[in-house]
């Protein structure tokens, strides 16, 4: 077969038929924007780490993004059939290697390392997705972790715990926590845990995300008070804690705040599985993680009002960030460029095969339709010229049973006006790959 090695930061990794990343997703790998000094990630990652101070807690910026199926799926009690492994979802190099599609991927090696009480990671992560303004498929994440050993405490855990609590700095928001600590069934006590034990866990993990989103949100209304006409006067912050789910968390939540009249969900946490920090080599130890979209809280620090703008060379963006790194007051929003025109141009296709069975129990050599896909082709000939893609239309034939899609793309450059040519050029591409690689028949 005709699969070659690929080569990602200095390693070289061998390719099977499971390989699915494109040129364009593999020519990120060596950009690390949350490195890049003064830009929007960067800071973003700096007004955070001020959160998590060292000694407690070690950092680690640069670990790579190359993982095993197991380190990012099944040491994370992911099951076998979680859709986050389908290769529609996720960038495989081979069948049990890949581009992490979270920073959790590395929480057993680092609570293995144990090298002090908490640690935190920022990382470029990778997911197969839409497209549109607050999507990519590379984006930035933090992960961090605190835990306390039995061993140091015996029966005064719960107390070592707490006083740890009481010694966090305070802070004025209007926090909404509804839900009991535990719930049987929707978000359970572990086994191994001592009420006490976890509810304390659970209190110091809720107080310094609540430092946290603190912290940048202050900073984001005082930015936006250096361009807002009149100041009004500030209502506190309002946060709600939301239960939640994840493999390798109980309980979990996440944790929203409210912002411009909407519930913004802005993390994802909990009580670390026991299993994890057992497979790890630290069964004596309990604790909590969490973890942040870093492009999600920099486009509301400086008002950035499409994601691509974080992958851009451009000095229009670049240069207004300046400084920045060196002095955190220096922080205003972004001044966005004059948009060039939009060029809208639609795509519309049968699916092959005669149904599409949800449950994925497709006949062989008839491929399963999936989104990500047509995302990816387009991705792949656009590039960061198309600014979102739309469904705008789907039927079933009532005879055939066929299945009919139209897309809507909207090609538009942040830099420069496309021309009609070229946007027809780069539209004709992905529909002679959609009808190649997809196998379905346009319209
Ligand atoms: N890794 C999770 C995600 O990407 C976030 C998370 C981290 C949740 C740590 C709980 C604990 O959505």
């Amino acid at each position: 077969s005709d699969h070659k090695p690929i080569t990602i930061n200095q390693k070289t990794y061998r390719t099977d038929e499971w390989f699915n990343i494109s040129p364009t997703v593999l020519s990120l790998t060596p950009r690390k924007l949350h490195l890049q000094k003064d830009h929007p990630v960067y800071i973003t990652r700096q007004i955070i780490e001020s959160v998590f101070p060292a000694p407690t807690f070690k950092t680690y910026n640069t670990l790579d993004p190359v993982v095993t199926t197991h380190e990012n799926f099944d040491s994370l009690g992911f099951p076998p059939d979680h859709p986050g492994r389908a290769k529609t979802d996720t960038y495989y190099i081979n069948s049990e290697t890949l581009l992490r599609t979270h920073t959790s991927a590395h929480e057993a090696a680092l609570f293995r390392a144990g090298e002090s009480p908490g640690y935190l990671i920022s990382a470029d992560v990778y997911r197969r997705d839409e497209i549109d303004k607050s999507h990519y498929p590379v984006f930035h994440q933090m992960e961090g972790a605190r835990v306390w050993s039995r061993a140091d405490h015996g029966e005064n855990l719960a107390t070592a715990i707490w006083a740890d609590v009481e010694h966090l700095p305070k802070h004025d928001m209007n926090v909404e926590d509804p839900n009991p600590a535990f719930h049987a069934e929707r978000n359970p006590l572990q086994e191994r845990h001592k009420e006490e034990e976890a509810a304390a866990v659970a209190a110091h993990l809720k107080k310094s995300l609540e430092l946290m989103v603190y912290e940048i949100f202050t900073r984001v209304r005082a930015s936006h008070a250096k361009t807002a006409e009149k100041k009004e006067k500030e209502e506190p912050l309002k946060v709600r804690w939301v239960e939640a789910y994840f493999p390798f968390t109980t309980p979990s939540w996440e944790l929203e705040v409210f912002y411009q009249g909407d519930w913004l969900e802005v993390l994802g946490c909990g009580v670390s599985q026991q299993k994890i920090l057992d497979d790890a080599g630290v069964p004596e130890k309990i604790g909590w993680a969490f973890g942040i979209g870093l492009e999600r809280i920099a486009m509301l620090l400086f008002q950035i009002p499409d994601i691509r703008l974080f992958w851009s060379s451009d000095e229009r963006f670049l240069s207004q960030f300046k400084g920045v790194s060196d002095d955190l007051t220096k922080l205003k929003p972004f001044v966005p460029f004059s948009k060039h025109p939009a060029c809208y141009k639609d795509v519309s296709f049968w699916l092959g095969g005669t149904t599409s069975s949800a449950a994925g129990g497709n006949d062989r050599g008839v491929q399963q339709w999936h989104e990500n896909d047509l995302m990816e082709i387009v991705r792949e000939v656009g590039g960061d010229n198309v600014e979102d893609v739309v469904l705008t239309d789907s039927f079933q034939h009532p005879k055939t049973g066929k299945r009919s899609l139209c897309y809507r793309i909207n090609y538009r450059s942040l830099e420069r006006t496309l021309r009609n040519e070229e946007a027809n050029e780069l539209h004709e591409k992905v529909r002679g790959l959609l009808v190649e690689r997809l196998g379905v028949e346009l319209r």
